[in-house]
């Protein structure tokens, strides 16, 4: 059994993963959070308290953090700004939670002597263009477009520099857009689904044409496990689950699901600098961990996910007006 401090433990990835770790392995997670506006308690409701601790606070917070990191195995640092749109109307807590709090948590398991795993994103390498037949990998150069991909960008950089410098016992894994629940409806696809519940068009930025990688946030969850178990230190792997679609579709697919006809939607103001598309090749993860997604058909996994926000209205209601009010302000 391991102890495991996760960071961002109340948001969306970092919360399924710590369900997941109580529901799957014999390991003890404690979730350290600020509950900034994304975080919620209520998504880690009914687990186990004997092999779980919930802690509020800052990644920033240098004494909090060491004594934490002291006292556990494995860090696992999902915690993050981590909306786009965000970062373009105010980057200053991007660059304090993603580039100070992380230098935070890498100083304290320099300190200690502990295994650090570092979650980062696809964005790092910037965007592809729509014809491209490339895709990302591990030494694809780095070009963020948004003030939050270049702080995510600046975050994986100190954890490799920490590795080589300081010989800190990490791994990074570079993961494509995620779905699935308890997703903040800031988010692309929760915004859709809890417009249509609510009687509200779809937002499609610009025409559409924009292409993500999706992956459900269990197959992301287990990649990251299998690379905390098997992972080779110093080494970054990508994760992703061959699930390219561009927005127009995904946003007709749900539209389709919920029994809407397909054109029910409005085109909105485009996000400033949008990137263009992601394609991750997770080849590496794949043949060297042995790592394959469980999650193979989207159109499943999406019908699974408006379920769950169909539901949970109370985990995602006490949020939804605040988010479409900021959307409305900049026109989208
Ligand atoms: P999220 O916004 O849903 O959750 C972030 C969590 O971090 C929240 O609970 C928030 O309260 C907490 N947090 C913010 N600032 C903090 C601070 N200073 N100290 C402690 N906690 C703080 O984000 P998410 O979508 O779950 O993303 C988690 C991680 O995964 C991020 O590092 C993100 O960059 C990365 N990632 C996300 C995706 C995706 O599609 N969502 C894809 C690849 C990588
Ligand atoms: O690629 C990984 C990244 O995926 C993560 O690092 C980020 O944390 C995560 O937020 C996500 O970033 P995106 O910017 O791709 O996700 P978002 O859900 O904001 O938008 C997905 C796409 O949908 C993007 O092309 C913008 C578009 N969009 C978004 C919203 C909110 C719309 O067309 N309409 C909308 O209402």
């Amino acid at each position: 059994m391991l102890t495991l401090l996760v960071t961002g433990g109340a948001g969306f990835i970092g919360s399924n993963f710590a369900r997941t770790v109580v529901a799957e392995t014999s390991h003890a997670v404690t979730v350290l959070d600020s509950l900034s506006y994304a975080g919620n308690t209520g998504s880690l409701d009914g687990l186990d308290p004997t092999r779980f601790r919930f802690v509020r606070g800052s990644i920033t917070d240098a004494r909090l953090v060491d004594e934490l990191v002291a006292a556990h195995d494995i860090v696992v640092h999902f915690a993050a700004e981590s909306h786009n749109d965000n970062s373009l109307n105010d980057p200053s807590p991007f660059i304090q939670t993603n580039l100070v709090g992380t230098y935070e948590l890498l100083q304290a398991v320099r300190r200690h002597d502990k295994r650090y795993h570092h979650i980062s994103t696809d964005e790092v390498y910037g965007d592809l263009e729509l014809d491209d037949p490339a895709r990302f990998t591990e030494t694809t150069p780095y070009n963020p477009s948004s003030p939050y991909s270049a702080t995510k960008a600046g975050s994986d950089l100190l954890v490799r520099a920490w590795v080589r410098s300081f010989g800190v016992q990490a791994t990074i894994s570079n993961c494509s857009n995620n779905y699935g629940p308890r997703q903040h409806v800031e988010k692309f696809i929760p915004r859709q689904i809890t417009n249509v519940i609510d009687g509200i068009r779809p937002k499609l930025y610009g025409a559409g044409a924009n292409v993500r990688d999706w992956i459900h946030v269990d197959d992301h969850n287990s990649a990251v496990l299998r690379i905390i178990e098997a992972g080779q230190i110093g080494e970054t792997y990508l994760i992703g689950a061959d699930g390219e679609k561009d927005n127009k579709s995904v946003i007709e697919l749900i539209l389709t699901l919920m029994g809407q006809p397909t054109d029910a939607y409005d085109h909105v103001n485009d996000r400033a600098g949008h990137d263009l598309r992601y394609a991750i090749d997770s080849s590496k993860l794949r043949t060297e961990l042995g790592w394959t997604p469980r999650y193979r058909d989207f159109e499943a996994g999406l019908a699974a996910t408006i379920e769950w926000y169909r539901s949970n209205e109370a985990w995602w209601r006490p949020m939804k007006a605040a988010t479409e009010a900021n959307y409305a302000k900049a026109g989208q």
